[in-house]
C-alpha cells in the first residue's frame, strides 16, 4: 500500500507545484523569532533546506537517520542558535501548507497519517537538541 504521506505530497504538488515559499511564509507568522534566525539566508539554501526536510518527512524509520538528524541538530544549534521548539514548528507550517494545497481532497488517512509522522520526527529532532543550563 502506498504511504498517504506520499500521496499527499504528489497531490500537493500537482495543485500548488513548489511549496517552499508558502512553507517559509507559514513558518515564519507560526514561530516567533524564525525569520530572524534566517534572514541571512539566500532562497537557494532555503530550498535546500526544505527540501531535506519533506525528504525527512517521507521516512517511516528514523533509525537509519541517527547521524543524519545528529549532525543537523548539533550544526543548528551551535551555528546558528535554533531552539528546540523551532523543529515542531516547522514541520507543523509543512503540515498546514499541504494540507491547505489539497483542500477538499484532503483526507482523514492523510490527517492520522500526518500527525503521527510529525510527532515523531518532531520527537527525533527534539531529542537530540541539548538543553543548556
Ligand atoms: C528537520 C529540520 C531541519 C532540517 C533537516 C534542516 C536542514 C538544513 C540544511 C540541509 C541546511 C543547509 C543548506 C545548505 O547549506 O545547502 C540548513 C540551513 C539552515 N537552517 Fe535548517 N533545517 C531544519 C530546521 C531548521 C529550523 C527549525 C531552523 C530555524 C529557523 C533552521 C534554520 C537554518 C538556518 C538559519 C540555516 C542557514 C545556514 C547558513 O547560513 O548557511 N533550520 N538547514
Amino acid at each position: 500500500m502506498t504511504d498517504p504521506i506520499l500521496t499527499s505530497f504528489e497531490l500537493a504538488a500537482d495543485k500548488a507545484g513548489d511549496v517552499t515559499d508558502a512553507i517559509y511564509e507559514q513558518y515564519f507568522k507560526d514561530c516567533p523569532g524564525s525569520e530572524k534566525l534566517m534572514e541571512h539566508v539566500d532562497p537557494g539554501v532555503k530550498g535546500k533546506m526544505i527540501q531535506e526536510v519533506l525528504r525527512l518527512i517521507m521516512v517511516d524509520d528514523y533509525q537509519e537517520e541517527s547521524d543524519y538528524l545528529n549532525f543537523e541538530v548539533n550544526y543548528h544549534q551551535n551555528s546558528f542558535s535554533v531552539e528546540g521548539h523551532m523543529y515542531a514548528n516547522l514541520l507543523r507550517a509543512v503540515h498546514t501548507v499541504v494540507k491547505h494545497s489539497i483542500a477538499s481532497e484532503w483526507t482523514e488517512e492523510f490527517e492520522n497519517a500526518w500527525v503521527k509522522r510529525i510527532e515523531a520526527l518532531s520527537h527525533e529532532l527534539t531529542s537530540r537538541h541539548k538543553i543548556i543550563a
